[in-house]
């Protein structure tokens, strides 16, 4: 049986370092002595973590490069920056993200497009462009970020809960794949967590359902990080996330009866 992996030293690609769930792994993985290249777009947040108090673990060295990962481009050029400033790589964490509220009806033409373009296609492609880098790597690991919602399609939300359906298959079918040359992947299962994700949305507002008890985005990232450690496959942080992953796999016409309830009753209570 493999020794639990160690993060001190690991030399990282975290995506959405400017907020939310990105931010907070890329600042533990720096407290604990990793080597973080990081990305997102505004470029003046990511410039904020290299504060000294963000590094006070002498080994840990942090860089970033902003630009849009959904363009092609940038992530020909972001692979290369990442080896270039770490000298390999070891661990790679997709948690650039964003959702959209409305019905596929009334979404512009190109929004649905957009949202699996950020949550599953640029995951995908970055992870493709990673593997030769990663082969090489020092006890490599990939991290995809799913959603509970990627386990039970809620209306309204039709792109997002496809792309993190996709995200799903995908840490499945690499994990079959990858086993063989090492690589490990885990899929982390987030419930509502508490980040910028609901002010961020590409359309549409927060809907009800999400406003409870959010789990901090600190608690949430020390727990995938310690699922990383362990060698996890999937981890749902908070009992409420595993809750409704348990409903959504066990009981899915409990869950297909209530959401009936509540959007063919009262389309609106859904969102209010
Ligand atoms: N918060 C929740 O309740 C929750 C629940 C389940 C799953 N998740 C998942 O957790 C992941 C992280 O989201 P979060 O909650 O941390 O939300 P967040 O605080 O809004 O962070 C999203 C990050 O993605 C980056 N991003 C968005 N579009 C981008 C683009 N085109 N190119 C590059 N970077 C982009 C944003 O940076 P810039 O705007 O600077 O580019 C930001 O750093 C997502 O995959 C989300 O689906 C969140």
């Amino acid at each position: 049986m493999k020794q639990q992996r160690r993060l001190t030293n690991k030399r990282v690609l975290v995506t959405g370092g400017s907020s939310g769930i990105g931010r907070s792994l890329t600042l533990q993985l720096l407290a604990q002595g990793a080597h973080v290249v990081t990305t997102a777009r505004r470029e003046e947040r990511l410039s904020t973590l290299r504060l000294p108090g963000h590094l006070n673990n002498q080994s840990a060295c942090y860089f970033y490069k902003a630009g849009d990962i959904t363009n092609p481009d940038f992530r020909d050029k972001l692979i290369p920056y990442a080896i270039d400033q770490l000298g390999g790589l070891d661990l790679v964490i997709t948690a650039a993200g964003c959702g959209a509220i409305g019905s596929l009806e009334t979404m512009p033409a190109n929004t649905f497009r957009s949202i699996v373009n950020l949550d599953l296609l640029s995951c995908a492609e970055l992870v493709h462009a990673s593997l030769p880098h990663l082969k090489n790597g020092n006890d490599p690991a990939i991290v995809l970020i799913g959603s509970i919602l990627g386990y039970c399609p809620l209306p309204l939300h039709s792109a997002y809960c496809a792309a993190k359906a996709g995200i799903i298959s995908l840490a499945g079918s690499l994990r079959h794949e990858l086993t063989e040359q090492g690589i490990d992947v885990l899929l982390a299962t987030l419930g509502p967590t508490e980040t910028e994700f609901w002010d961020a949305l590409e359309m549409g507002e927060r809907p009800a359902w999400s406003k409870g008890k959010p789990l901090s985005s600190e608690a949430t990232c020390q727990i995938i990080l310690k699922a990383l450690e362990h060698r996890r496959h999937e981890v749902i942080p908070g009992w409420r996330a595993k809750a409704f992953v348990l409903a959504a796999r066990h009981t899915p016409w409990l869950m297909r009866f209530i959401l009936s309830r509540l959007t063919t009753s009262a389309p609106k209570t859904f969102l209010k």
